[in-house]
């Protein structure tokens, strides 16, 4: 039995560690997203981050967002830290503001990776982004093409009304000098307005800045959402007149800038992927010491009215596959937890199991005890009722003896009463004795000889000497007087056998 029960406490153990061993053998980490805002593109490309993980179950991803304010971007990457991250992923708002913060993080020894909007220093693991240069080269490659059909409202020059991105972060400094190094040798006249990437700030900016310069040539937005703006409000100040608008990022998904394009609203974009997947690839490389770029740019291309149709139906079949996979994702991940649940119930009824076999165990360990300690009472009550037995019997011969003593003593105070009434009779002996006491000559020997250990004869003359004694001592009567007195026939007789009983003659009494 005990060999069994051991048995069972090594399964149990060995259950346990199964249990551990899964856990230990897929490290946890927790990876802190900041993000700069929460557009679009933002949400865009959470959606890829959180994807890619899941391909990565041994990740948590915490993603918080800054509302474009650079102060609590900060605040907020340095409680990420604070909170004990193992991986910072960070989309800067702007890159000087943010810098200090990026720079603490990576300090601490915390791997940090930059994506999209750059830092100017070198203090991070790796960065992740688009060539906001060459998508400024794209801007002005597309002026140029378009240099001829344009209205030339400058005379000769291409108007060009720029809608920059904020002008702190690095895509917006760069798409700018892209766009200015590739319009070389364009003759182009220039207005920039600062629509710090969010649509009503540059429908504001482009309506404010059209009421002084008037219509314009192209208008060039650092993305597509300031493209919207920037139309809404040129279509307001000049409805007769098409203008040609070109944004930035080509955004796949209902309402976004691929779908701006192939409908009209906008004329061209500039591809921006933002790149989530990689992003988070690169993350779990890092964590898992795996190999991994320090540097990886996505190159951009030129979306146009042209190729927006077929890159659209292209968007659209993905975004299909995407929403199958997504389906495909969401069963395994129903499965899996089916799995688990599952696997939960067997932990539990091999628990249970084990619960039950021990107490089967314990009860027939307390069974067994209890049969032991029930014979045992048995036992003892065995041996206490011998014991009252044994009390009895003794305590029955005790009143036996008790009983027989006092009948002996009974006996012997009648017996020396007789013999002192008889005493001055020289005839008395066992005979008349045995008569008077009435019982046979040799029944009384043998009881004098048991209880006082003398025959009848011995007693009377024991007897007779005695109270001569007293008789001596207390009266005048002579020897010869006192040895009649009790009993003696022969003075000379009663003389031996005093000195024989006293060892002294009765004359020197
Ligand atoms: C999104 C966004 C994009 C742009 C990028 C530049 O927040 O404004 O539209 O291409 O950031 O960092």
């Amino acid at each position: 039995m005990k060999h069994t029960f051991s048995l069972a406490c090594l399964f149990a153990l060995s259950l346990l560690f199964i249990g551990c061993n899964r856990t230990a053998k897929t490290p946890h980490y927790t990876i802190g997203v900041s993000q700069c805002n929460d557009d679009a593109w933002r949400q865009n490309m959470n959606n890829e981050l959180r994807r890619e993980q899941l391909f990565h179950p041994e990740i948590d991803l915490v993603i918080c967002q800054a509302d474009a304010n650079s102060r609590r971007q900060c605040e907020q990457i340095d409680s990420l830290v604070a909170a004990g991250i193992d991986l910072l992923i960070v989309c800067p708002n702007e890159g000087v503001a943010v810098e200090p913060a990026v720079t603490r993080a990576y300090r601490t020894g915390l791997p940090v990776v930059v994506a999209d909007r750059a830092v100017p220093g070198h203090d991070y693991t790796s960065f992740i982004g688009g060539d906001n240069y060459e998508v400024g080269q794209l801007l002005a490659k597309y002026i140029r093409y378009n240099s001829l059909k344009l209205n030339h409202l400058g005379g000769g020059n291409t108007k060009i009304l720029e809608v920059c991105g904020l002008k702190g972060s690095t895509p917006a400094v760069l798409r700018h000098k892209g766009m200015l190094e590739g319009l070389e040798g364009v003759p182009y006249e220039l207005t920039s307005v600062e629509g710090i990437w969010f649509e009503p700030n540059a429908y504001r900016v482009v309506d404010s800045i059209l009421n002084i310069m008037g219509p314009v040539d192209i208008i060039v937005a650092h993305n597509d959402l300031m493209a919207r703006g920037a139309k809404r409000a040129y279509e307001e100040h000049f409805p007769d007149l098409p203008i040609n608008i070109i944004g930035v990022d080509a955004l796949r998904g209902e309402g976004n800038g691929l779908e701006a394009v192939y409908n009209g609203i906008i004329t061209a974009s500039v591809t921006y992927y933002s790149g989530g997947d990689l992003v988070l690839e690169t993350a779990a490389a890092i964590l898992n010491h795996q190999p991994y770029l320090h540097d990886t740019v996505f190159e951009p291309f030129l979306v146009t009215g042209e190729n927006a149709r077929t890159l659209y139906r292209y968007e659209q079949a993905l975004e299909h596959e995407v929403s199958i996979v997504k389906m495909m994702q969401e069963r395994v991940t129903d499965l899996q937890n089916v799995i688990r649940l599952r696997q939960k119930y067997i932990y539990v009824l091999v628990a249970f199991i084990i619960l039950l076999i021990g107490f089967v165990f314990l009860a027939g360990y307390i069974a067994r005890y209890r049969a032991l300690v029930r014979q045992e009472a048995r036992e003892a009550e065995r041996k206490m009722a011998e014991q009252k037995k044994r009390l009895n019997e003794m305590a029955n011969k005790l009143a036996e003896v008790e009983k027989k003593e006092s009948m002996d003593d009974a006996f012997i105070k009648k017996l020396h009463a007789e013999m002192e009434k008889h005493l001055a009779d020289p005839k008395l002996n066992i005979e008349t004795l045995s008569g008077i006491m009435g019982m046979s000559r040799s029944q009384l020997y043998r009881k004098t000889k048991q209880l006082v250990g003398e025959s009848p004869n011995d007693m009377i003359r024991i007897c007779r000497l005695k109270r001569a004694q007293q008789l001596l001592s207390a009266t005048d009567q002579t020897i010869q007087q006192v040895a009649y007195a009790v009993g003696f026939s022969s003075p000379s007789y009663f003389t031996k056998c005093y000195k024989d009983y006293f060892g002294e003659k009765p004359s020197e009494k």
